[in-house]
């Protein structure tokens, strides 16, 4: 199967060589061509270029993109999309004066979720799930993370993880889990912390290592929930699974995780509303991805991650959704995109670097998706007609895409 795209106005995000991510200043700039056309083989990029290279043997499929633009999909690298119920009523009550912190110590936010959880069949859960994942590749999503963490009981929690792995299964799109059992501690181990993480470790995670369940291992290490000590137990237990580190820090309270998840190569530390001058210092001259999540700094009324002091001090950045029923309802990765420009300060460039590349990085899937490069899947967006694609973060509260394609197929909404 091959497809040509011609005429396009301008096909966002060309890298020539494949790239593993952009910091620091390099992510002003968002190499484009005017003018071009794109050719999918087999679900795979196999060329590019401007209009008057176009090659004119036979294709299977012709789209004239005339007056539209091309853009990889979104990279949405830290989602909690399969989740049971939703918490509208703890949305009502923190407009009433509720903080968040209030709500959880009173059996809501994380636990109100895990008890939904463990009360609905897999198959309800899957399809509770499915149709978030399938609204996400509409709003342009062409890779995402999904982290358990709702289930908080070992059967739960593989529960979540198995309906990660059948959506993989049934989806086009590309699809990473994250172990995060440690992400409340359940009403059944109160005061009884150091069990919860044994069971985590002892019964929890050789399953996953035994049923491929998992890449990646996340916790969330802040006050209140897990320390700096638990994350480093978490980490090295995961490290001998074969799970890799992506965590949950500084949302709250900056209490030495970003200098855990450093120590552990951590893809991605995440979250960061509350940085430290020592935070950014300890991020330099390493692998570890810094991810902001502004959707859910708008929905908490919290701070925004300091994304100016972050690119600004040479680091790269990732912008992701944190798609949740607590913190984040909203998978949409287009508002994400607007967010950071309007309140965090980052230009379209520097949005969009962090929606693609970037976001591909913090989920290991850099040689696969987040750039147009030969070789790599055709997960695609087309957008409406634009005059550029500044456009896109501009038009805040919309979107600007026509179509999605995935492994170069048109995806259509089945709903
Ligand atoms: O990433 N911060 C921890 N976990 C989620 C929210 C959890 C919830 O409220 O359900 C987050 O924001
Ligand atoms: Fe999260």
């Amino acid at each position: 199967m091959t497809t040509l795209f011609k005429n396009i106005k301008e096909l966002i995000q060309v890298r020539e060589e494949q790239i593993n991510f952009v910091s620091g200043s390099a992510m002003k700039t968002l190499p484009s061509i005017k003018d071009a056309f794109l050719v999918v083989e087999n679900g795979v990029i196999s060329n590019f270029g401007n209009m008057d290279n176009c090659p004119n043997s036979e294709f299977d499929k012709v789209v004239d993109a005339t007056g539209k633009m091309i853009l990889p999909s979104w990279c949405d690298s830290h989602t909690h999309i399969v989740y049971a119920g939703n918490r509208e009523g703890e949305f009502v009550d923190r407009i009433n004066g509720l903080s968040y912190e209030a709500i959880a110590n009173n059996g809501g936010g994380i636990l109100n979720s895990a008890k939904k959880l463990q009360e609905t069949s897999e198959n309800d859960l899957y399809n509770q799930s499915k149709t978030r994942l399938e609204e996400i590749i509409q709003l342009g999503t062409g890779a995402v993370e999904i982290k358990s963490g709702y289930g908080l009981t070992a059967d739960a929690e593989l529960k979540m993880l198995r309906v990660i792995k059948r959506l993989k299964e049934n989806y086009p799109i590309e699809i990473k889990a994250t172990f995060l059992g440690a992400h409340a501690l359940p009403l059944s181990y109160k005061n009884n912390k150091a069990g919860y993480l044994n069971m985590l470790i002892q019964e929890v995670m050789p399953k996953i290592a035994s049923e491929n369940l998992a890449e990646f291992v996340d916790i969330f290490c802040e006050t209140g929930y897990f320390s700096v000590e638990d994350t480093k137990l978490i980490l090295e237990a995961g490290k001998k699974h074969g799970l890799i580190p992506k965590i949950h820090v500084n949302q709250f309270t900056a209490i030495g995780g970003v200098q855990v998840g450093v120590k552990y190569n951590a893809l991605s530390v995440d979250h960061l509303e509350e940085m430290r001058d020592e935070d950014i210092a300890a991020l330099q001259n390493t692998l570890t991805m810094p991810v902001a999540l502004p959707s859910c700094s708008y929905f908490l009324s919290i701070p925004y991650t300091p994304a100016r002091r972050i690119i600004d001090a040479g680091l790269p950045l990732a912008l992701a959704t944190d798609y949740n029923p607590g913190s984040t309802p909203s998978g949409n990765m287009n508002f994400v995109i607007s967010t950071a420009c309007i309140k965090m300060k980052m230009t379209p460039e520097e949005a969009i670097n962090a929606a693609t590349i970037n976001g591909a990085y913090a989920m290991g899937l850099e040689q696969q998706v987040g750039s147009i490069t030969k070789g790599k899947l055709a997960n695609l967006t087309l957008t409406k007609p634009i005059n550029s694609y500044g456009f896109i973060p501009y038009s805040f509260g919309n979107h600007q895409i026509e179509k999605v394609y995935l492994k170069g197929e048109q995806i259509t909404n089945k709903h």
